[in-house]
């Protein structure tokens, strides 16, 4: 997937000029930050400053002062829109882009040019502290949310800075921990997220990350940041550090780092100079980051708008929206929910979360919100006609007080209702940017309470807040109905009781599984790692891709969530498009309310002969349907997105397979199912003397060549050649042709060996020329 050189831009020459017309020392600032936030400008070249800004699920805008990337100090007020975590289970591309665009409304009205984000990163265990910030375990659902929310972000003349490249998936050791990944799972689940947003959306900056990959620092790793990001995927944009990621100026610039953030006290400039200077580095290197950086600065300043401004009830009213969207109804025994808003009820609202929402994790991301709605004013106002009793239950972080007390006040009050909501959750304390979690328990004084409260009154719904995933498994039987609303940002208060009592229907789906137990995952064995290393000996098998493969049972799979509605899936076609597939189904709404369905396409490589995942995500969309409303929808799977990355090959190929295509509301909950065949990709390995038997088979030209010298040796052989398909035959086939040559009850030798090769050669030339040994 090269990409040709582009013809460059009017900015771009612009750039290149400005950059001319700097001095050695002044490309070298201009290539470090000048502050925490900022670049340096240069007036008379006429590069401006750049301010970047984190981040994520809102703007977190600091001034210079206080700045700190740790979540310490105090930022300006600005929209809290959800954390990835909950976006993600929204499963929708198009409100994702939403929420970018008012996101770059709130940048341009701030005076912000870069939004440090977002987090592609794939959750690969549950215990990674930062997984709130992170989109799922899927790179495909991660990649297609993430490429619309830059989109968004960008449309409105704002930098995104797509981080944090690569494979930085847990929080312990992140300044110095080696991911060491073998090829295949690098590409296709912890590159792929970055390779789909910088291809299909141009994020104008990619952050490196801080760990290592295989031994390598990302901010000094070529490989990554100019053969893969740049050379591969064509990317044209600016790679920036992560805050303090750079561990030699001069090296992580070789490698492709354009810009350090943030300010370096002067010592990355001063190791820029010296390194030029004394000729370590090549002056046209920095000439070529400093073109960029200068690029980036003429770009965003000519989107500024000093009179941006941002209508604060809009956002707010969006971020409700994606509250809505994101939060995921796992279980609804007997319909408990939704509850009548117009009964005369006695509700206990149970749980300090309730009164002082947890709406968002800790460290770089921690946005100070416009307004916040808890829930418990949101269900008195939702429900005037009910009776709403709180009891806080528990201790949230804070001091202990008598934890016994509290929990037998909740327990009263539960005894005296006729419902019960309880809110329950990670304390803000638990997760975080900075470290991992050590298990996936709720904190012992919630589980105690749950089972002091189910007793006293089983009608007991449980609201979770959490931006990790909980294990279930310990108490989830005790209640009928749970609804798991992740982080819900700033309006998540009011979203609650909107899904609790009905105006919104619940639509939420899970993009990441919710295990049994925390032995179950995938990188349980290798988690955190030894030694400054993490070995992800799991391989491909992350998330559902392990649980389903493994056919383990789950809480609940990847892809669940319920509906106070039902959806029917019919009529599934599969065609031919171009070089992909269009799968179309029909979807009904067969239920009483007006919702979204999430439609899930996955497919599975039939008889493949690499070891594959048992189905894998292709597609997918958020449908609304009214209630007994139909469509028809059609979603695409692109020819590339059935390519498994070979390690033979180094490179994506198509095997010419069946795929199956499989249909459904999650990957366990499969409705329709097709199979299609798919031509694969051209491609041969080159053979030699030591390519395997089973190679030679499989080689289109060596296939036939050596099926002749097969025959003859069956022929001479008579019943002494092993069976097709037996364990002797297998035997043979992984035997490297000059060791089978070299057999003396074998009739070949070295010169039907050669006469292989020389047949190979001639039909297809670029085979490998090993030399032979000979007998003597
Ligand atoms: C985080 C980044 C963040 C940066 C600036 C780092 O510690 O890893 O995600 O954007 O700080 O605050």
């Amino acid at each position: 997937m090269a990409h040709a050189p582009k013809a460059i831009s009017a900015t771009t020459a612009a750039a290149r000029e400005a950059a001319v017309r700097l001095t050695l020392e002044e490309k070298a600032v201009l290539t470090t930050g000048a502050s925490w936030w900022t670049t340096e400008p240069f007036p008379h070249a006429g590069i401006p400053e750049i301010r970047l800004s984190d981040g994520p699920h809102g703007l977190r805008l600091q001034n210079d002062e206080r700045a700190d990337h740790l979540g310490i100090n105090d930022s300006a007020p600005a929209t809290c829109f959800p954390p990835a975590v909950t976006l993600a289970s929204s499963w929708d591309a198009e409100l994702a882009e939403r929420v970018g665009r008012a996101l770059g409304r709130e940048c341009l009205a701030h005076g912000v040019h870069v939004l440090l984000g977002p987090g592609v990163n794939i959750k690969r265990s549950p215990l990674c502290g930062r997984n709130f910030e992170y989109f799922s375990e899927d790179p495909f659902l991660s990649g297609v949310l993430g490429a619309a929310w830059v989109k968004g972000l960008q449309a409105q003349g704002v930098g995104a800075s797509l981080k944090h490249f690569a494979a930085n998936n847990q929080e312990n050791g992140r300044m110095s921990v080696s991911s060491d990944i073998d090829p295949r799972t690098l590409h296709e689940i912890y590159l792929s997220a970055f390779r789909r947003v910088v291809i299909e959306a141009g994020p104008w900056t990619v952050m490196c990350a801080y760990n290592r990959l295989n031994g390598v620092h990302s901010s000094e790793n070529r490989r990554l940041l100019t053969e893969l990001l740049r050379d591969t995927w064509g990317y044209e944009g600016v790679v920036v550090s992560d805050w303090g990621a750079v561990v030699d100026r001069a090296r992580s610039l070789a490698a492709g780092l354009d810009l350090e953030m943030p300010s370096s006290s002067g010592l990355g400039p001063a190791r820029l100079v010296e390194a030029v200077n004394s000729g370590e580095l090549e002056e046209e290197i920095l000439d070529v980051s400093a073109a960029r950086v200068a690029e980036l600065a003429l770009k965003v300043t000519a989107h500024a708008d000093p009179d941006a401004d941002y209508d604060r009830d809009a956002h707010h009213a969006l971020a409700h929206e994606a509250a809505t969207r994101g939060a995921v109804l796992l279980k609804n025994d007997n319909e408990l929910l939704p509850l009548d808003p117009g009964a005369d009820t006695r509700i206990a609202v149970l749980g300090e979360f309730a009164r002082t929402p947890r709406y968002q994790g800790a460290g770089s991301s921690k946005v100070t919100p416009t307004q916040l709605d808890d829930a418990l004013t949101a269900l008195a106002l939702a429900a005037p006609a009910a009776r709403i009793d709180f009891a806080a239950g528990f201790p949230v972080d804070g001091p202990r007080g008598d934890v016994a007390a509290l929990r037998e006040e909740a327990v009263r009050t539960a005894r005296a209702a006729d419902v019960v909501l309880l809110f329950l959750g990670l304390p803000p304390s638990f997760e975080s940017e900075g470290y991992d979690r050590e298990h996936l328990e709720l904190p012992s004084e919630q589980t105690e309470l749950l089972a002091a409260v189910t007793e006293a009154n089983p009608n007991t719904v449980v609201i979770l807040a959490n931006g990790g995933v909980v294990r279930l498994a310990g108490w989830i039987d005790r209640v009928p109905a749970v609804l798991e609303g992740w982080l819900l940002g700033q309006a998540g208060g009011t979203a609650t009781a909107d899904l609790l009592f009905g105006s919104s229907n619940p639509s939420g789906r899970l993009a990441e599984t919710i295990p049994l137990r925390l032995a179950d995952t995938p990188a349980f064995a290798d988690w955190p790692g030894e030694r400054g290393h993490a070995r992800y000996g799991e391989g491909v098998f992350v998330g559902y891709r392990h649980y389903d493969t493994r056919e383990l049972d789950v809480s609940y799979p990847f892809g669940h969530g319920l509906s106070y509605t039902t959806f029917e899936y019919t009529d599934l076609r599969v065609t031919r498009s171009g070089a992909g597939l269009d799968v179309t189904v029909a979807i009904t709404n067969t239920g009483p309310r007006a919702g979204h369905e999430v439609v899930q396409v996955y497919t599975r490589a039939i008889g493949s002969q690499v070891r594959r995942p048992l189905r894998e995500l292709r597609a997918f969309a958020a449908v609304p349907l009214a209630p007994a409303e139909t469509r028809d929808v059609t979603l695409s799977i692109a020819r590339a997105d059935l390519a498994h990355f070979d390690i033979g090959a180094g490179t994506w190929l198509v095997e010419g397979l069946d795929h199956g295509v499989d249909v459904g509301a999650s990957s366990r909950d499969i409705r329709l199912t097709a199979t299609v065949t798919i031509d694969g990709d051209v491609h041969a390995d080159a053979l030699d003397a030591d390519s395997t038997v089973g190679a030679w088979r499989a080689h289109p030209v060596g296939g036939p060549a050596i099926e002749r010298l097969l025959e003859r040796m069956r022929k001479t052989m008579g019943a002494a050649y092993p069976q097709e398909g037996s364990p002797r035959y297998r035997m043979i086939a992984d035997m490297r042709l000059s060791q089978l040559a070299k057999l003396p009850i074998v009739p070949l030798d070295f010169d039907d060996v050669e006469a292989l090769l020389a047949e190979v050669r001639h039909e297809s030339p670029g085979a490998s020329r090993t030399e032979l040994p000979r007998r003597s």
